[in-house]
């Protein structure tokens, strides 16, 4: 591992010193996190894996004009180097790993299901208990298989059933090993996003629609990030999320089945909550709500954001901000643990959580930082059942390509060779005690 004492030293003395979590400084006795806590990092299977030729992302990505940056190309090489990916997490101190299946690759024809593609995540699945590591298993994060794209994707009345069917095949194959599934990342997600973008970027997305389909000889295709048919797709997504759950429960019916929500710190800036309230019914609602019928819900959440009486504002004046303008905010993770749980009723499952930065000092900062919060709200009650970081690896970042880093290990991008950076000794360290 790549991480001298002092550079170790540095960064928990930075953690201690870390103002919006005094508890770190003040506590004497260990603090520990409930038993079976799982302690993992995540991955996405677009984001890693490299050429997955067949996804609606590859298309648009190498297409021109596009919305993306730069195209994934060979990722972080995971489809043949997983078995390393795993090692790191072991490496690490983690008992978890998150990643998905790329949908893509499993069904690359309607209804065309592939052993050999099965059999790989199987691998990955049974590589995980080889090494400790409880499997996280994301059925679908965010790349379709092209043929589903060239349908319109989930604003398809058939998208559900489609998926279902995906889910059903996946589980029956894979399901014994895994610990927990996710049908859905961030369902949610683009509409929130949506909400601060402006009208441009949808003009470009329709060219880039356009040209979609003049390749592919087809004329519905949806995919990527489809900001403009965000909300048409919601329910179908919400359908597909409930009638997947079924197809993984029919095959496996002890397997904990979840989505993972895209979820911001919403806060009130002054006395007048009504902004705030709006954007958490239109941004959460709908999605809070089913899941009450789930076993557990995943929340991904990296800041918070405060609401006045006209509006969303920007993050308070001198705060940090982290490569693509996120306030460093520790306690946004535990407020948002309190809240889901508080609305749903249901157990908490941290599945993302993390900060962009080429440095990685914040990131060794955060991490500490948050879980003290977390801890807090664990101790008032709240059942959360894990803590699950953003990144292993430095990644394809969608949109914005490879610029963001959020590993907890560095990629060279032309060896793949992975390096652990500081963050990781510092995860790993609360996560082999379960404890600070
Ligand atoms: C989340 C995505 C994940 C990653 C992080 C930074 O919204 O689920 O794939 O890109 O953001």
């Amino acid at each position: 591992m790549k991480v001298t004492r002092r550079e170790f030293a540095k960064s928990a003395m930075s953690a201690a010193a870390w103002s919006a979590a005094p508890s770190i400084a003040h506590a004497t006795q260990p603090r520990f996190f409930p038993t079976g806590f799982l302690w993992g990092a995540a991955t996405a299977g677009h984001q890693i894996e490299g050429n997955d030729i067949n996804s609606d992302f590859w298309l648009l990505e190498n297409i021109k004009p596009t919305m993306f940056s730069e195209p994934v190309l060979d990722g972080c090489n995971s489809f043949e180097l997983w078995a390393g990916d795993l090692d790191l997490a072991r490496r690490i101190g983690l008992n978890t790993y998150r990643f998905s299946l790329e949908w893509s690759r499993i069904e690359p024809e309607p209804g065309l299901f592939s052993m050999a593609m099965l059999d790989h995540y199987k691998a990955i699945v049974e590589g995980c208990h080889t090494r400790g590591l409880k499997p996280v298993v994301t059925f679908s994060h965010w790349t379709m298989p092209l043929w589903f794209a060239e349908r319109g994707n989930w604003t398809n009345p058939d998208s559900p059933a489609l998926f279902a069917r995906f889910c059903g095949r996946a589980a029956r194959h894979l399901g014994d090993g895994i610990e927990r599934a996710l049908t859905l990342n961030e369902p949610n997600g683009l509409v929130m996003e949506k909400s601060s973008l402006p009208e441009s970027v949808m003009r470009a997305q329709a060219t880039m629609f356009a040209e979609a389909n003049r390749v592919t000889g087809s004329t519905d295709f949806v995919g990527g990030p489809a900001f403009a048919e965000a909300e048409q797709m919601q329910p179908n997504l919400l359908k597909g999320h409930r009638d997947a759950s079924s197809a993984i429960r029919a095959e496996r019916s002890l397997l904990p089945v979840g989505f993972s929500l895209a979820i911001v710190d919403e806060q009130a800036a002054g006395e007048d909550t009504a902004m705030r309230d709006t954007a958490r019914e239109r941004f959460y609602g709908p999605w809070l709500n089913t899941a009450k019928q789930d076993d557990y819900i995943g929340i991904q959440n990296y800041t918070r954001r405060r609401w006045d009486a006209k509006g969303a504002l920007s993050a308070p004046a001198g705060a940090r901000l982290d490569q693509i303008g996120n306030e460093f905010y520790p306690a946004s993770l535990a407020n948002c643990a309190r809240y889901v749980h508080k609305v749903t009723g249901r157990p908490v499952l941290v599945t993302e959580h993390g900060i962009a930065n080429e440095d990685d000092l914040p990131r060794a900062e955060l991490i500490p930082a948050a879980l003290t919060h977390l801890q807090e709200a664990i101790a008032e009650g709240v059942p959360v059942l894990g803590y699950i970081h953003w990144s292993l690896l430095d990644n394809f970042e969608w949109a914005r390509g490879y610029v963001p880093k959020y590993g907890l290990a560095s990629v060279d991008r032309s060896t793949f060779r992975r390096t652990l950076k500081p963050s990781a000794t510092v995860l790993g360290e609360i996560a082999k005690r379960n404890s600070f």
